[in-house]
């Protein structure tokens, strides 16, 4: 596995961020078999979110079952998200919500402490002084080490950090073959004839590498948000035939060259999986190894469905 240093943040992190979003109905035996084999395919990086599963299930379920892998809480990252409250039907970044939200994560988690917390998807009504009041709290008490956000546009994040005083170091987004728009709108710039031109997120790759902000791609093998994956799907037969040629060439999965498409960005990024297959997750790994050229690159985006203008 490839590891980087996420700038201000943690160090050594996995290229490939094991996402736990699909652990809910998995048995504690069944979930450490996924940290197991994640971990052992070179995987030191699980991302939660308070929304994933009824009562942040997912997240009960790896604090039950970290304990059967045998792995030490010091040797792995532990990110989780707050913000989205479905129970409720609002987004909510008060400081009251992030507090407690935080320490039912840690509860949930069976931990003392969170690696990485980001504040998930806009609340259009937050404060950003509660904001920082918040995040001053949880670092003085050290309940979380490192703050990011994720799906923001640079503007939300220019004013947190107005008030905010720790490094925003991470903004997790989606990005994959299928959902690329965080890459097609630069291709595309000023073209009226295609809405591959639309800048759906105000430059936010741009921005994050201008700001030593780590992108975590997360999806990358999904269509749209539920529409299942694009890996072996009809619907998409030139893309297949493509992933297809460099997954022989290099020895590895078709869903590896797609994951390592996206880590050959320059932009240093990290690629969040959601399988819970153990199998697939060793074939997502592959792609840390995986060295596309430019050409490769190039070939690979195009057969999505995209043109050079
Ligand atoms: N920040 C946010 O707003 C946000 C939103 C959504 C998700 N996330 C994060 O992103 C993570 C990943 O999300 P995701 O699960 O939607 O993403 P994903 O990894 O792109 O998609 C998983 C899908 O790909 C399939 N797949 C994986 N490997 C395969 C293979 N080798 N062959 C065929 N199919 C394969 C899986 O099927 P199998 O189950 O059969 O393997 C599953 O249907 C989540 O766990 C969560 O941590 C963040």
């Amino acid at each position: 596995m490839k590891n980087i240093n996420i700038v201000k943040g943690p160090k050594n992190a996995s290229v490939i961020i094991q996402g736990c979003m699909r652990m809910p109905d998995l048995s504690k035996e069944d979930a450490a078999k996924v940290i197991s084999t994640a971990y052992e395919s070179g995987i030191n990086f699980f991302d939660h979110a308070t929304c994933y599963g009824n009562d942040g299930m997912a997240e009960t379920r790896f604090g039950e079952a970290l304990p059967l892998t045998g792995i030490k809480r010091e040797d792995i990252y532990i990110q989780s998200k707050c913000g989205l409250r479905f129970d409720r039907n609002e987004f909510d970044w008060t400081k009251e919500n992030i507090l407690t939200s935080v320490d039912e994560s840690l509860k949930r988690l069976n931990t003392d402490y969170l690696d990485t917390l980001l504040l998930h998807r806009p609340d259009v009504l937050f404060d950003p002084e509660e904001v920082a009041d918040a995040f001053n709290i949880l670092e003085k008490n050290g309940k979380v080490r490192f703050f990011g956000i994720s799906n923001l546009v640079p503007m939300q994040i220019e004013l947190l950090k107005k008030y905010v005083r720790q490094p925003l170091v991470i903004n997790q987004v989606q990005l994959s073959l299928e959902q690329s728009q965080l890459i097609d709108q630069a291709l595309y710039m000023n073209n009226k004839t295609t809405e591959f031109s639309i800048n759906r997120d105000g430059h936010a790759l741009d921005y994050c590498r201008l700001n030593d902000i780590t992108i975590q791609a997360w999806s990358p093998l999904q269509i749209g948000m539920f529409g299942g994956t694009f890996i072996d799907n009809p619907d998409y037969p030139k893309l297949n035939e493509t992933l297809k040629k460099f997954a022989d060439r290099e020895g590895v999965t078709k869903s590896a060259i797609a994951i390592a498409w996206i880590l050959r960005h320059p932009a240093k990024m990290q690629a969040v999986i959601g399988t819970m297959n153990p199998a697939h997750i060793k074939d997502a790994c592959e792609a840390a190894n995986v060295n596309l050229s430019h050409h490769d690159w190039y070939e690979i985006y195009l057969s999505a469905g995209k043109y050079l203008p």
